[in-house]
Parts: C-alpha cells; structure tokens; sequence
C-alpha cells in the first residue's frame, strides 16, 4: 500500500528509535521524510535515519539539525518540508525520560521534561498547524505520549506529568483544528525496544529484564518501534479520515490489563 503517497512527513526526535521507524514506516508508504534531532547519529543504529531512507526506500529524505525546545529551530525544521511540498504530517516524537524518586527530583529536572515533552510538542504543532492553515489543505498531526500519560509509575512523576498533558494538549488541538480540516491524534506506546527503554528509563535494562517485562504482557512480548510506527502511519493516513482527538495505545494491552 502507499497510505502517505505523495505526503511530505516531519519527524521530531527521528535519528533514533521509534522516531527512526516512523521515518521508515513513513517513506515505505511513499511520504517524503524530513527527520529533525538534536543529533543525526542515532544512539542504536549505524547509519543515519536518512541514509537508511534513501538507500533502502525511494523517499526524498533530508535531516534538519533542531532542538524541539527552540521555537525557531521548529520553524526552520518544518520549513525545511517546503523543499517538498510543504508539510501535510507532522509527528511529534522527540521525548526525554529521566527518572527519580518524587522527593529527589529536582527543579532542573522538572522542567527540562517539560521543555522537551511538553513545550517541544507545542512547539512543533504550532510550527506544523500555522503551515498547514496558511495552505488550506489540511494535515494531520500525531503525538507521542507514553502509556506514562495514562497511568501512574514510581520514579517517573515528572515523565507521567509530562506525557499526561500531551493527551490534553491533543485533545484541544483536535477541538480547535479540526474545522481547518487538520486532526490531531496521540499513540500511547507501551515498553519498546529502543534506548530510551534499554538505558535511560532502565525497563530493559537486560534479557532477564526483557522476560519479566514480556511475560506480564498479554502478548507476551515487548514492543519494537515499528509498533508504533505503523500506528502514526495509520493516524496520519486517509484510513483514519474520521479519527480526531483519539488517544491510541501501542502497548499489547498493557494499559487496558492493568499492566
Ligand atoms: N521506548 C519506550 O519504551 C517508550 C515508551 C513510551 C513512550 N516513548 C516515547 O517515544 C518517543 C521516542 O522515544 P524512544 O524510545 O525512541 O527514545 P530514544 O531515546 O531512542 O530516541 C529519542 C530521540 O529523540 C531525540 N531528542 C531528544 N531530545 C530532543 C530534543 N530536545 N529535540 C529534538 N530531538 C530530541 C534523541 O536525540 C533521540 O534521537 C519519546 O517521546 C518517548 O518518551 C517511548
């Protein structure tokens, strides 16, 4: 299928991970891709999520260096999908975990999640939304939370705070802009495979760890990243035409079990 055929994509946190994937998910359905990172190397990967798209896919793909925190490196970045066409999808994925006890998290803590999660998602949709308005052609706009912004973890109330207001923030967005004929939706992935899992949040730290993680889930198995990235391409597609303000859990049933 060519789901996005023709659609130029914006990925925020793309270099690595499940933004990496989306990437791919994105050009195997025959978007074009403009990846924006702090950093073009990815921290689990050889090669850069751009060369991986033009080497394996036919998508026009360009990496764009930006901090989602900077309300002008999100404009240079999302103009930077001119080059082709203009942006129609803007995913914003780029996200930090850094976990602590309640008690012994500290304020610079605090609000670097925010900043990222929070205002680098803002940013992003009203760098994307602007765009999209000015066209008159609509868009669509996906938003990564976590199943961390559906329920409580311990060490992890800055990231649960963080995550939460992305379903709010979505939802007001799906209000506001969907009369423009842009929807705006949110996935809620689960436990996945990539470094923030492995190194930062310490979920997966090892195989045994991996096991114990598995074997409480329904499905039995954690998450890769193209889990995730099939459900934004889902989102961003004309198949989910009528799915606005959806809050879209990728976890094997981890959240709906009590997990
Ligand atoms: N891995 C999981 O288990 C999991 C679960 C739920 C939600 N998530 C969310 O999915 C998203 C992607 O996470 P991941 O697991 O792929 O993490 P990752 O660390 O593997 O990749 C995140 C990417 O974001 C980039 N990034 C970080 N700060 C940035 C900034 N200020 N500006 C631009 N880019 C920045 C990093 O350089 C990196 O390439 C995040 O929002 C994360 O919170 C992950």
């Amino acid at each position: 299928m060519d789901l996005l055929d023709g659609a130029t994509v914006v990925v925020t946190g793309g270099a690595s991970g499940i933004g990496r994937a989306i990437a791919r998910a994105a050009a195997d359905e025959g978007a074009d891709v403009v990846v924006g990172d702090v950093r073009e190397s990815p921290r689990d990967a050889e090669t850069t999520t751009v060369e991986l798209l033009r080497r394996e896919t036919d998508a026009d793909a360009r990496f764009v260096e930006c901090d989602v925190t900077d309300r002008a490196a999100v404009e240079r970045l999302v103009d930077a999908a001119d080059d082709f066409g203009g942006v129609d999808v803007m995913v914003n994925n780029a996200g930090i975990f850094r976990g602590a006890p309640f008690l012994e998290t500290s304020a610079e803590t605090l609000s670097e999640m925010l900043d990222v999660n929070v205002t680098g998602t803002f940013f992003g949709a009203q760098a994307a939304a602007e765009r999209m308005v000015d066209r008159d052609a609509g868009g669509a706009i996906v938003n990564v939370s976590s199943i961390a912004g559906l329920r409580g973890a311990t060490n992890a109330a800055a990231y649960c705070a963080s995550k939460g207001a992305i379903q709010q923030f979505t939802a007001a967005l799906a209000a506001e802009l969907g009369p423009e004929g842009i929807r705006v939706n949110a996935v809620y992935p689960g436990t996945i495979r990539t470094a923030q899992a492995i190194r930062d949040s310490d979920t997966l730290p090892d195989a045994d760890a991996e096991a114990a993680v598995a074997a409480e889930n329904p499905l039995r198995r954690v998450g890769e990243p193209a889990d995730v990235a099939d459900a934004v391409v889902y989102l961003a597609s004309d198949l989910a035409d009528y799915v606005n303000g959806a809050t879209l859990s990728v976890d094997g049933g981890q959240f709906a079990t009590g997990g």
